[in-house]
């Protein structure tokens, strides 16, 4: 990575793990310049940041210091790549708005470099339908989230979050985790089940713990990929340096999918879809009796990353309880994907909210047998024989 690194710093408990970026960047011979928002300064001071980096913060739009009075075009030009961290939920607004309103947010606006987002806020804010729209753009807009991560938050609460670690930002923003299989690879991957309201305290949902979607989403991020979690309703901890997405019903997961996948070059569609959702979700919670619920059906997704994007690597699941590798390759026709993980369903000790899973991976030219192995293992297993037919696959259509 070339060597002025712009660091936005906008206001939060996690200000003070941006002093340590700083001083990370600085340690391996990067230029580091600081441009602070108010509510950063009400956190940690300009000197702080401007003694560990050895040059002048930036904090106005309207310094007479600066260039010919223009500190946000210079600025601008300057930078090789632009990290924001902390990234609070407001920035992250204005960001996606467009705001110029100071010089922090002029600058995002001004600036050609690469953006990298580290947001960093309360678990509520996060989860908040604004925000998930907001970051969806920011995804669509090609700029980079590192994070959030997991854990306990300064209010106490305990969730997705919190800023990921200086170390962990640095290394994924100058890309020097080890090399791995899909290092430089971008992949989305679908999991868990989702809800389709019927009415306000019932949904039609389905028996998905979540558990392989989430190890693949493990197993592509230790394998080097920048990884996006599409998830509905589980019960599990986000995967450390995933960025996660929440989802309830298969009409907001494609939603959350369909734009941003443009951008990836691997698929993995593990979710379990409802098929259907009620026609109507009713205002108020229907009476006992004869209840007749209108079912329709809900888009497919991988199917549809797969008409709509012909350049992604399209991967789906597909549980059988028998004729496993037959239903796998029609799926695979009907849906005109690459590959089919296909997994026997109703056997004990495997599947469904099970920790051990088996896989038949088939294309259209073969099949190969995962044995029955932890989902941790088995979704290593995949991704690298996903990871080998995809640079075939690269090699071939080039
Ligand atoms: O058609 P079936 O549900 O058996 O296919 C399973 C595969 O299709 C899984 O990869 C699942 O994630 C995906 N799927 C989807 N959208 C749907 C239904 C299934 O992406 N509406």
């Amino acid at each position: 990575m070339s060597s002025n690194v712009l660091l936005g710093v906008t206001g939060g408990v996690a200000t003070y793990k941006s002093v340590e970026i700083a001083r990370l960047l600085k340690q391996k011979g990067y230029r580091v310049r600081v441009v602070m928002t108010e509510a950063a300064k009400a956190f940690v001071t300009p000197l702080l940041f401007q003694g560990i980096t050895g040059e002048r913060v930036s904090d106005s739009l309207f310094d007479p210091q600066a260039e010919a009075a223009m500190g946000h075009i210079e600025l601008a030009k300057w930078a090789d790549v632009l990290l924001l961290a902390p990234a609070t939920a407001n920035s992250i607004a204005k960001l996606t708005y467009g705001l110029g309103d100071d010089l922090l947010s002029t600058l995002c606006l001004a600036t050609s470099a690469p953006i990298f987002v580290a947001p960093a806020m309360n678990q509520a804010m996060w989860h908040a339908a604004a925000t998930q729209a907001n970051i969806a753009i920011c995804i669509k807009r090609g700029m980079t989230l590192l994070g959030p991560g997991e854990g306990e938050q300064a209010c106490g609460d305990i969730g997705l979050g919190r800023m990921l670690e200086p170390q962990d930002i640095v290394e994924q923003l100058l890309g020097e985790k080890q090399e791995g299989s899909l290092t430089g690879k971008c992949v989305m991957v679908t999991a868990g089940p989702t809800q389709e309201p019927m009415d306000p305290v019932r949904y039609i949902s389905n028996h998905s713990s979540g558990k392989m979607g989430y190890a693949i989403a493990r197993a592509a991020h230790a394998a080097g990929a920048r990884v996006t979690l599409i998830s509905g309703p589980v019960a599990l901890p986000a995967p450390e340096g995933v960025t996660v997405v929440p989802v309830i019903t298969a009409q907001e997961m494609y939603e959350a999918v369909m734009e941003p996948v443009r951008d990836c070059d691997i698929f993995i569609g593990a979710a379990a879809v409802a098929d259907f959702r009620p026609k109507k979700c009713a205002d108020k919670k229907l009476a006992k009796g004869d209840v007749v619920v209108d079912l329709v059906a809900n888009p497919d997704i991988v199917a549809s990353v797969a008409k709509q994007y012909p350049g992604v690597y399209v991967i789906g699941f597909a549980a059988e309880t028998h004729d496993v590798v037959n239903k796998a390759k029609e799926k695979l026709f009907a849906k005109g994907i690459d590959l089919i993980a296909a997994n026997e369903v109703g056997v004990a000790g495997r599947g469904f909210h099970s920790d051990n899973n088996a896989l038949i991976i088939v294309s259209s030219q073969d099949c190969e047998l995962i044995e029955l192995d932890t989902k941790d293992s088995v979704a290593q297993q995949l991704i690298e024989n996903i990871s080998k037919r995809y640079k075939n696959h690269a090699k071939a259509t080039s």
